[in-house]
């Protein structure tokens, strides 16, 4: 029998039993409540306790500090794949098989050239304009170079946009960093997987040939993992958002890209590393943490809407720092980063509201040490994020229950006002 929820409405003497499934009511299920004349909603801003989908590509329990791509332990993944085999994954459900994986590093090495006349829409943004307002409005000019992302319907259409995507947004990042370094853009290098051509389009100099240390590879690959999908976060949900209207992938990851440009989001990291810097050094942590437990001041890098206990991802980026520091020599902000964190883990204000720290708390010292300015810090969660946002896309147009996204509201300004004329209006 099915698993069901009674209710009564004891105004009008209504009850109705309400089907559960998956632990959830349907909110449409409701509206056989009259409440006067409207029909019962729920009303839940930030989606705190709204499924809006069914997943099958990321599984979070926020409350055990777990998280797995399609059922594998990010901290497995992280240990033993590389960025591209993550992102096969998150697509196709499936680790790929050796021949499968030859065939997708190729097809991604084969579109990760920029379209030319993407260097004119480059060339139009001002010198110091922010990486993530470039990579925004470039990945939403992709539409004008690849229209035929709006054949989604068409399974080879979807899947040639989605590895355009994925092989380009590296370019791009890099593109978009170099332009604002005045340096001269370097095209993609076939003979260099995914993640160290990236670090060659960044950061190649007037050397003959680009060669990155191992360890700053892995370190990049072990990221790009860490980032790759992250379930109904706001960016995800502003790409599924604007994929219900019946868009293209572009145009969807280029409002993901928009999301994740807020500082409670992707941009968390480079508010992390501004606050260390203020704070300094470690013996000005004590008053820092005051400053957080007067409300003041939020600890960036700190708490999680879902995770209630040590953020996974947290833990695997640690060691990473450690390997990173390794070659490029250790940051003193490490310090204050530890710092507050002991104070993180032991302080009852931070103890009783379940606040551990999160991805971004170690990241951007990563990324600095790798000598990302901060404005790179979330372009270097975007790009591999791409993944996620075209696996997510992917599902959202190929679920028969998914409809346009139109929330409800609840309406509290004036009703049916008599029109004032200028000429009496005080
Ligand atoms: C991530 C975040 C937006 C989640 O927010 P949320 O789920 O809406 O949680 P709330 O803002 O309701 O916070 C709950 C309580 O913890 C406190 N809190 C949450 N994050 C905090 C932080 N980073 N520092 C200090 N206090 C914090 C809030 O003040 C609130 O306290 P109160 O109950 O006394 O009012 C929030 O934790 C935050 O702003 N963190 C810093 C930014 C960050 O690192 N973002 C990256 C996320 S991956």
């Amino acid at each position: 029998m099915a698993d069901m929820l009674q209710i009564r409405y004891p105004a009008t003497g209504v009850e109705a039993e309400l089907a559960i499934t998956d632990a959830t009511i349907k909110a449409p299920d409701l509206r056989q409540f009259r409440i006067g004349e409207e029909p019962l909603a729920t009303f839940d801003p930030g989606f705190m306790n709204t499924a809006v989908c069914r997943s099958s590509i990321t599984y979070i329990d926020g409350e055990a500090g777990i998280l797995e791509y399609r059922g594998y332990p990010i901290a497995e993944l992280a240990e033993k794949s590389t960025y591209l085999e993550v992102a096969y994954l998150l697509l196709n459900g499936e680790l790929p098989n050796p021949a499968q994986l030859a065939d997708w590093e190729l097809l991604i090495t084969e579109h990760r050239m920029l379209p030319d006349k993407l260097r004119t829409v480059l060339a139009g943004f001002p010198y110091d304009a922010h990486p993530m307002t470039i990579l925004m409005a470039s990945v939403a000019a992709f539409y004008s170079f690849y229209p035929d992302a709006r054949n989604f319907e068409d399974p080879a259409a979807r899947d040639l946009n989605i590895a355009r995507l994925i092989a380009k947004m590296p370019t791009l990042a890099a593109f978009a960093y170099r332009k604002g370094k005045a340096r001269p853009y370097v095209n993609p290098d076939d003979n260099y997987g995914y993640c160290h051509n990236f670090l060659a389009m960044l950061f190649k100099q007037n050397e003959r040939r680009y060669v990155a240390d191992d360890r700053l590879v892995r370190a990049m690959e072990v990221l790009f993992i860490l980032h790759a999908d992250h379930e109904q976060n706001c960016s995800t949900n502003a790409v599924r958002s604007v994929a219900s209207s019946g868009n293209d992938l572009y145009t969807s990851a280029s409002a993901g890209i928009g999301a994740l440009h807020g500082p409670l989001h992707g941009g968390a990291n480079e508010a992390v590393l501004k606050m260390l810097r203020e704070i300094g050094s470690v013996d000005r942590v004590p008053e820092f943490i005051e400053g957080v437990k007067a409300g003041k001041v939020r600890m960036m890098g700190f708490g999680h809407r879902v995770y209630k206990n040590y953020d996974p991802r947290a833990k695997i980026i640690k060691k990473s720092v450690e390997d990173v520091f390794e070659v490029t020599g250790v940051n003193p902000l490490l310090k204050v980063a530890q710092e507050l964190e002991k104070y993180g883990l032991n302080d009852d204000y931070f103890v009783s509201r379940r606040l551990y720290p999160n991805v971004d708390f170690y990241s951007g010292l990563i990324y600095e040490a790798l000598g990302f300015p901060p404005e790179m810090f979330t372009v270097l969660f975007a790009v591999p994020r791409t993944s996620g946002w075209a696996a997510q896309y992917q599902e959202f147009i190929t679920d028969p229950e998914q409809k346009i996204m139109r929330p409800k509201q609840i309406y509290t300004g004036a009703r049916t006002r008599e029109y004032v004329p200028m000429e009496q209006r005080g």
